[in-house]
């Protein structure tokens, strides 16, 4: 799987080397969570490298998502503008369900196989054009499998309610989504608490951990690593490679196993016991 940096500081690492190449992600966070933060700072880190940029605003007009990037002390934003390499679609006050199926089609067309960054944000009034929760789905899957064609995707949603990702709006993009994180975002007077956490990420091992995380002018959002470290040991597999010698499995099964084990390190086993999951395969091979 071909990785791309998030341009996030301290993400790659938690994300196996950061994006999966032509996917589509998902950041939910409430107001002021930093969603339009990371969306420019993800787009931005493609044009460092050559790479073009399509920011999809569906809430502010791009005007004001520039002047917040300038703020933040990313004016280099405006030469990329000046050039083409980024590119604004103010979907902002449009009857989005029309904008998808006619609009979006036609731009694809224009740009497919550019192998750009593409930010949606936010996705939410999206869910909300229409109540049939069959509609949003096939809508934001309508969305998602043509922007996937221009290139790699990440969508920003509004989280409201308990802050526990079971709202509907929510549901259905994660679903579609390859890649979900949660900014998770606590403000009550002077206390402020800010958490990342991967809810999931396909094709990649990732972090499991809840990452502090801060917004800082000139450098955007940064994650702390805390205890996350990636294991590279071997001592499970190496274990369940001498198991797999005992006579009373069946040869072609231990064949099978021994060839699953290559790569693996202790990380894939988590807790597992290697004599605990050994006896699970004989039992399923009927050898138990
Ligand atoms: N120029 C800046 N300097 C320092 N911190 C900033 C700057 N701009 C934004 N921030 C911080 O980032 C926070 C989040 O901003 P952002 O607009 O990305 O949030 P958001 O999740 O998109 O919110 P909303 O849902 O309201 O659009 C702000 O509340 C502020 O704490
Ligand atoms: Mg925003």
């Amino acid at each position: 799987m071909k990785k791309i940096k998030s341009g996030i500081f301290g993400l790659n690492p938690l994300l196996d080397g950061g994006f999966n190449e032509s996917s589509t992600s998902v950041v939910i966070g409430r107001s002021g969570a930093g969603k339009t933060t990371f969306a420019t700072q993800y787009i931005r880190r493609g044009l460092h490298d050559g790479q073009e940029g399509i920011f999809v605003s569906l809430d502010e007009n791009k005007e004001q998502i520039i002047r917040e990037a300038v703020e933040m002390g990313w004016s280099d934003i405006l030469d990329y503008l000046d050039d083409e390499l980024l590119v604004f679609i103010d979907a902002s006050g449009r009857e989005f369900g029309n904008f998808i199926r006619k609009e979006l089609p036609a731009f694809v067309a224009e740009w497919q196989g550019a192998n750009a960054r593409i930010a949606v944000d936010p996705l939410t009034p999206v869910m909300w054009s229409t109540k049939d929760p069959y509609e949003q789905r096939e809508l934001i899957g309508f969305m998602l499998k043509e922007t996937r064609k221009v290139g790699t995707v990440l969508c920003t949603l509004e989280e409201h309610g308990a802050g526990d990702l079971t709202t509907p709006e929510t549901v259905i993009p994660m679903y579609l989504a390859d890649c979900v994180i949660h900014l998770r975002y606590r403000s009550d007077g002077a206390n402020v608490t800010r958490e990342m956490k991967i809810v999931k990420a396909r094709s990649s091992r990732h972090s499991q951990l809840a990452h502090p995380y801060h917004i800082v002018r000139g450098l955007g959002l940064i994650v702390e690593p805390g205890e996350y470290r990636r294991v590279t040991t071997t001592r499970i597999p190496v274990i369940i490679r001498q198991l797999l010698q005992r006579p009373d499995l069946p040869k072609p099964v231990a064949e099978r196993l021994e060839k699953m084990l290559d790569g693996l390190t202790d990380e894939d086993f988590r807790d597992l016991k290697p004599d605990q999951l050994l006896d699970l395969i004989r039992n399923e091979y009927g050898t138990g």
